[in-house]
């Protein structure tokens, strides 16, 4: 599913709260909901100018919701979904959330994950290669796209408060509203 207007992106982060990121509860502490306000919260504390970092953290997980199960694929599929309301940029965030953690896992070989994204990672391709590592690092959007995975990786603590989804939407559309007056 597309959203095709911010209320619909709203409506399916409100979806998130008690869903998870695997469908058992055998993954990460805190369902979607909290994990996606929790990751916009680091990145608004870390960036405060750039909105399209923050809202990359908030959807970023949608994946899980659209399609349940699918961890290897969540990435993408989220990005597929943000991409018409919200542009290119974070489309791409959103996907190089699951890289960016094959990066750091190359680059800081000691770094602690959360029981579960340490079990996924082997399915999502381990730990990056030297070359791939090198490859990643090129691209533009590397920097941006680390800083949301320590977030994302940071924003999964119980009971933490990280706000209310609602303060979100005027977020989102001023980034869809960017994207659009960019478009003309
Ligand atoms: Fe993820
Ligand atoms: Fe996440």
């Amino acid at each position: 599913m597309r959203p095709r207007s911010v209320d619909e992106l709203m409506d399916l982060l409100h979806a998130c709260r008690g869903a998870w990121d695997t469908p058992d509860r055998s993954g990460d502490p805190v369902d979607l909901h909290d994990h996606a306000l929790q990751t916009a919260h680091l990145l608004r504390r870390l960036h405060p100018s750039d909105k399209e970092l923050q809202v990359a953290g908030l959807v970023h997980d949608l994946g899980h919701l659209l399609r349940p199960g699918d961890d290897v694929g969540h990435a993408d599929h989220a990005a597929d979904a943000v991409r018409p309301l919200l542009g290119e940029r974070v489309a791409r965030l959103v996907q190089l959330h699951v890289p960016a953690k094959r990066y750091l896992a190359a680059v800081e070989p000691g770094r602690l994950l959360s029981p579960r994204s340490a079990v996924t990672l082997g399915a999502q391709g381990g730990e990056m290669s030297r070359e791939e590592a090198a490859a990643f690092a090129r691209d533009p959007l590397a920097e941006a796209a680390v800083t949301l995975r320590q977030a994302d990786d940071a924003g999964k603590v119980i009971g933490l408060d990280a706000g209310v989804m609602e303060d979100w939407r005027p977020v989102l559309e001023l980034v869809g509203v960017r994207r659009m007056a960019a478009r003309r």
